[in-house]
C-alpha cells in the first residue's frame, strides 16, 4: 500500500494513526517511494524541541530540482509545466513543457556559476511574475545556492534589509513588472536599494517592460545576452537534506522581518505530499494559484509542491481587477484551470463587485477550490463555495503558515466533508494541540485554546537566519516542548479544527475574552458591509472598549450613518451579545494592509488610541494613502 495518496475517510483516519504511532515508518516510505536520491538517509528524523533542533532525513543527499523536473523528462517532456498567463490578456499566454524549463533552468544555472555564484550563496530574487521568476528560483536549488524572493512590491529599504540580513551577494531583478495598467520600476527601486547593500556583487536584469534603466558599469548585466550563450544542460549539485534551500522573510511581532529558512529534503517530502492530496491533483489537471511567488503560498504551491508532482500549474502576472472584476473568472475559463487557490481577501473583494461579472462563467473546468492566508468568514466561505464552486467543488479552507512550509490543517477533497469557517483535520503526519494559559494541554472537543504543534514535521523551518536564539524564543518557549503557531483555534464536537485568528488579536472587554475574528464575521454579515477591523482601546470602566473600521459595500455607501451603526451594533448584540458591541464604529474607504492581505491592526489600534506619533515600521503597506483618511475621520 502506498502512503502518497489518501483514498477516503477511512484510509485518512488509518494513515493519521500511523503517521502518529510510526511517524519513522510513515515518512520513510513517503520519502523512498516518491523521489529520487543520490543516497538514502541514515535516520528519518532526530530533534530537539527545547533547543529547535530539528533533521530530517539525515544525510540524505539529493537536489529537489532533479525532482522538480528531470525525473519527468521520460514521460512528461513534452507536458506543459508553466503555463504564463500575462497581465494584458491581450498578450499571448506561454506554455513551457518540461523539456524546455529543464533546458531553461540548466542554462539560467550555467549563467549563475559564470556570475561566480557557488554553493551556499545567498541570491536575491526581485521579479514580477513572470516566467523567469520560477526559473531563477529553480536555478539556484539547481546549484545549490540560497534563494532568497522578494515580493516585488516591498520599497526600496524593506528589499535593503532583507539583502543585508542573509548578505545576498547578487540581485536578480527585471526593469519593471507590470500590475493592473501600472508599470513598477523594479530596477530603479533596486539601484535605490543598493546604496545601502556592500554584499551586492552583480545584478542581473530581465527585460520585461522594456523601459529605462540605468546600468551601472561592473555591477549590472542584461540577462538575456548570457542566456543566449549559456549550455542548455546542467549536472545538479549534490545537496544535503539539510542544506538550507531558501530563506523567506516574514514579519514578526517586533520591527526587524524574520528570515525563515527551508531546506532541502523535509520540504520537499511535505510540499509534494500536500500539495498532491490537500488538491487531489491527477495527471492532465490545470493548476492555479493566485498567489505570489514572493509568498511561501508561491513557492511551496506554484513552484515546489506542483512541478514535484509533475503538474501543470499557472504563473498569472495580473490582478484580479484587470482589465475588469471577471479576470480571474476568464483565466480559470481559458486554461481550463481544474483547481483553484486563492485568498480570503480577494474573495471578499470580488464578492463586493457585482455578480455580473461572474455570472457568465460556468466553471465546468473546476474540481477543488482553496483558501490561505486568513480566517475566511462565512460569507466569503458560501460566496466562494456556490459562485465559485457551484456547491459542487469541495472548498479546501488551508491553514498553514511561512514557517510551516507547507500545509497543516485541510480539508482533503472527496474525503473531509466541508464545514464552513473550518479547516478541519490535521494532515497526516501533523500533531495540533490547543493549550490553555496555564501551559496545558487541553483534551477533548468543543474547546479553545493557544494552537501549537506537539511533533515536528518534514517541512517545519529550521531556523531564522542569522539568529537562532529569536527562533526558539519565538516559537519554542510560550509552550515548552512545542511549536507555538501563534493562532488561537477552535476544536469543534467532531474534532474539526476552526483558526479564529492571532492570539494576540484578543481584546479583553470587562473581562471578557472577545476574539477580534468572530465579531469581523458578525459584522461582515451586515448586507451593506464588505469588511471590518475591530481593536481595542483603553477604557476607563471596561478596561478596554471596541473600535471598529468598517468598509461599505457600494450598495451601502448612501444609507444614513447613525441607522447602520445602530443595525451593527444590534447584529452583534443578537449574535454574540451585547458585551461584544462597539462603542465607536467609523466607515473608511480602506483599511491599511500588508501586501500579503492582513490588516495592519498595530495601526489601527494607534489611531483609535488617539496615538499619531508613533506607528511603527508601515514600509511594508499595500495602501499607506488610507491611514490619513483614517487618522483624519477619526471618533473622538
Ligand atoms: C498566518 C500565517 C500560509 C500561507 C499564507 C500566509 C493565518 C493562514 C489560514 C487559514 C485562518 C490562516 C494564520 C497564520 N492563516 N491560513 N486557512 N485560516 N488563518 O502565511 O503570512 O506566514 O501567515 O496566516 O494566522 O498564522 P503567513
Amino acid at each position: 500500500m502506498s502512503y502518497y495518496k489518501i483514498k477516503d475517510l477511512e484510509n485518512y483516519f488509518k494513515m493519521y494513526k500511523k503517521s502518529v504511532r510510526e511517524p519513522r515508518k510513515f515518512w520513510d516510505k513517503i520519502a523512498d517511494e516518491n523521489f529520487i536520491w543520490y543516497q538514502q538517509w541514515d535516520k528519518v528524523f532526530e530533534f530537539n524541541m527545547e533547543e529547535a533542533q530539528f533533521k530530517w532525513f539525515v544525510n540524505a543527499k539529493l537536489n529537489i530540482t532533479k525532482n522538480c523536473i528531470d525525473r519527468h523528462l521520460n514521460k512528461r517532456g513534452d507536458k506543459t509545466a508553466i503555463i504564463f498567463e500575462p497581465n494584458n490578456p491581450d498578450e499571448e499566454a506561454q506554455h513551457i513543457t518540461y523539456n524546455e524549463l529543464y533546458e531553461k533552468v540548466a542554462k539560467m544555472a550555467n549563467v549563475l556559476k559564470e556570475q561566480g555564484i557557488k554553493k551556499g550563496d545567498r541570491v536575491c530574487i526581485y521579479l514580477p511574475m513572470i516566467p523567469e521568476l520560477a526559473i531563477a528560483v529553480l536555478a539556484c536549488a539547481r546549484i545549490g545556492a540560497v534563494h532568497s524572493v522578494i515580493f516585488a512590491g516591498f520599497s526600496a529599504s524593506a528589499v535593503a534589509t532583507r539583502i543585508n540580513d542573509s548578505e545576498c551577494k547578487m540581485v536578480i531583478t527585471s526593469d519593471g513588472g507590470y500590475r493592473g495598467n501600472k508599470v513598477i520600476d523594479l530596477k530603479s527601486i533596486v539601484d535605490e536599494s543598493l546604496f545601502n547593500c556592500s554584499c551586492v556583487e552583480k545584478v542581473l536584469v530581465v527585460k520585461r517592460t522594456g523601459g529605462n534603466v540605468i546600468m551601472k558599469e561592473g555591477r549590472d548585466i542584461w540577462l538575456q545576452p548570457l542566456l543566449d550563450e549559456a549550455l542548455g544542460n546542467h549536472v545538479a549539485e549534490i545537496m544535503d537534506a539539510e542544506d538550507p534551500l531558501f530563506i523567506l522573510y516574514t514579519s514578526g511581532s517586533t520591527g526587524k522581518p524574520k528570515g525563515m529558512v527551508h531546506t532541502t529534503a523535509g520540504y520537499m517530502v511535505s510540499t509534494a505530499y500536500t500539495f498532491k492530496n490537500v488538491f487531489s491533483y491527477e495527471e492532465d489537471d490545470v493548476y492555479w494559484c493566485t498567489a505570489d511567488i514572493g509568498w511561501i503560498t508561491g513557492h511551496s504551491y506554484i513552484l515546489y509542491g506542483p512541478l514535484l508532482n509533475g503538474a501543470t500549474t499557472v504563473i498569472f502576472e495580473g490582478i484580479p481587477s484587470y482589465p475588469d472584476h471577471s479576470r480571474f473568472w476568464e483565466v480559470i475559463e481559458k486554461h481550463k484551470v481544474n483547481q483553484f487557490y486563492t485568498a480570503p481577501t480577494a474573495i471578499r473583494a470580488l464578492a463586493k463587485e457585482s455578480v455580473e461579472y461572474i455570472q457568465r462563467f460556468q466553471f465546468k473546468s473546476l474540481k477543488v477550490i482553496g483558501s490561505v492566508g486568513e480566517p475566511i468568514n462565512e460569507e466569503a466561505w458560501h460566496w466562494y463555495n456556490d459562485h465559485v464552486g457551484g456547491k459542487r467543488c469541495p472548498l479546501v479552507d488551508t491553514w498553514w503558515q511561512t514557517e510551516t512550509g507547507g500545509i497543516m490543517i485541510s480539508p482533503i477533497p472527496f474525503v473531509t466533508p466541508t464545514k464552513p469557517t473550518y479547516a478541519s483535520l490535521p494532515l497526516p503526519g501533523i500533531q495540533p494541540v490547543l493549550m490553555d494559559e496555564l501551559r496545558n494541554e487541553i483534551e477533548g472537543n468543543q474547546v479553545t485554546g493557544s494552537l501549537c504543534i506537539k511533533f515536528p514535521w518534514p517541512s517545519m523551518a529550521r531556523t531564522i537566519w542569522g539568529d537562532h536564539q529569536r527562533y526558539k524564543d519565538t516559537y519554542f518557549t510560550a509552550f515548552p516542548g512545542k511549536y507555538f503557531t501563534g493562532d488561537g483555534a477552535l476544536r469543534d464536537e467532531v474534532g474539526y479544527y476552526r483558526i479564529t485568528g492571532r492570539v494576540d488579536d484578543v481584546i479583553i472587554v470587562s473581562g471578557h475574552n472577545l476574539g477580534t475574528a468572530p465579531i469581523e464575521d458578525n459584522i461582515n454579515e451586515h448586507p451593506a458591509v464588505a469588511e471590518s477591523a475591530i481593536v481595542g482601546f483603553p477604557h476607563d470602566v471596561k478596561g478596554n472598549a471596541l473600535y471598529g473600521f468598517i468598509i461599505l459595500k457600494e450598495s451601502g455607501e448612501n444609507r444614513d450613518k447613525e441607522n447602520l451603526t445602530r443595525e451593527i451594533n444590534q447584529l452583534i448584540s443578537e449574535q454574540i451579545g451585547p458585551i461584544a458591541k462597539l462603542d465607536k464604529i467609523q466607515f473608511v474607504k480602506g483599511l491599511p494592509k500588508t501586501r500579503s492581505g492582513k490588516i495592519m491592526r498595530r495601526i489601527l489600534r494607534k489611531i483609535a488610541e488617539g496615538d499619531f506619533a508613533n506607528f511603527g515600521d508601515t514600509s511594508t503597506l499595500l495602501n499607506p494613502e488610507c491611514v490619513e483618511e483614517i487618522k483624519n475621520g477619526r471618533i473622538e
